[in-house]
């Protein structure tokens, strides 16, 4: 294989609209909180998206991965991840004072997004641009890799996977784990493994975990309700993605053994992302705007929700954001092969 520039990557990244859950993964989790929307939060967010379609939230749960990738979205690259300073294997937490630099994180940038889409004041664009971050950021948070610091959330873990031998840890988890279990990675792909996905969480295994999914998510206090998140997610690295340590990984090929035993977890990761999401936008709907329909435009809520929106810790951006900057046009994300 030849070995790309680090421009024709970020080119081909941009292309592909990868990065975070790779597009299969993402548009998964909006099928799955389609179902799961009621009809009045249905209504609100198909206004929002100006889009009435079947796919309403599918269509646009990659967007933010093409937004980092321009001149104007560059700022948004910190919001796809949190990069928790801890120690997999032996010791995983998440710590928002500690992890959350300056120029923000996932948690401070879901805080953010809640806050604005129920803003009556922002434009009908800003609305609907809060409205994608949710919809692809409550995605990104439930993916180990990106609740973790370690080797720029394995960015630097190059590993095999499947006869490839110039993939690492990050984009397999991403991308090609995801597109190995379900055979592609296009809207029709997405939907059926959504349709299986739900069928799990209605009465298969995830029947008696779901309600667990959604116990701390609470709209007037999203940094702690992401954080909680976070620090489920990012428990697994220690425990399943990679229980034994990085080098353990590099052994030989990810397929099948790696594979069959990460499998049930990255669906898990995917069916709780879509239920958490369907859950956070109908108490969004219910707290906020359903009030706001009903008693109209109230300046004194708006702008105490405003000054509610809370702002990240002044900490300098750590090493593996710096790292993860260095990568090149602003693009923090994995560095993805061509498959
Ligand atoms: C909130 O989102 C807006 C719009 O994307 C952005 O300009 C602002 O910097 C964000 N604030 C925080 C604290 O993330
Ligand atoms: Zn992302």
């Amino acid at each position: 294989m030849y070995t790309p520039t680090a421009s024709l990557l970020v080119g081909l990244a941009a292309l592909k609209g990868a990065s975070a859950w790779g597009t299969l993964g993402h548009a998964t989790i909006a099928y799955i909180a389609q179902n799961y929307l009621t009809d009045a939060t249905e209504a609100w967010a198909k206004k929002v998206l100006s889009d009435t379609s079947t796919s309403y939230l599918a269509n646009v749960a990659s967007w933010a991965d093409t937004y980092r990738t321009t001149a104007a979205g560059k700022f948004s690259a910190p919001y796809h991840y949190i990069d928790a300073n801890d120690s997999p294997p032996t010791t995983c937490n998440v710590n928002y004072a500690r992890d959350c630099t300056s120029s923000g994180c996932s948690i401070s940038a879901i805080s953010n997004y809640t806050q604005r889409v129920a803003d009556a004041r922002l434009s009908a664009a800003n609305t609907a641009e809060a409205l994608k971050f949710l919809v692809h950021l409550l995605g990104d948070i439930t993916q180990p890799l990106h609740d973790e610091a370690l080797d720029t959330g394995g960015n630097d873990i190059k590993v095999t996977f499947d006869g490839y031998t110039s993939d690492n840890l990050h984009s397999d988890w991403d991308t090609y784990i995801p597109q190995k279990k379900v055979g592609g990675s296009s809207l029709a792909d997405a939907q059926s493994w959504a349709t299986t996905l739900i069928a799990s969480i209605d009465s298969g295994s995830y029947k008696s975990l779901a309600s667990s999914w959604v116990a701390k998510s609470n709209v007037n206090d999203a940094v702690t309700s992401a954080t909680a998140w976070a620090t489920d997610a990012n428990a697994l690295v220690c425990s399943v993605v990679m229980p034994d340590g990085v080098a353990a990984l590099q052994k030989g090929d990810l397929y099948p053994t790696y594979y069959n035993k990460v499998i049930p977890t990255v669906e898990l990761q995917i069916a709780k992302g879509g239920y958490r999401l369907a859950d956070w936008l109908n108490k969004i709907y219910s707290a906020n705007i359903a009030k706001r329909d009903l008693e109209g435009y109230s300046e004194e809520l708006v702008s105490r929700m405003a000054e509610a929106a809370p702002l990240p810790p002044a900490n300098r951006p750590s090493k593996a954001q710096l790292a993860r900057e260095a990568y090149g046009g602003g693009c923090g994300c994995d560095r993805h092969e061509k498959h």
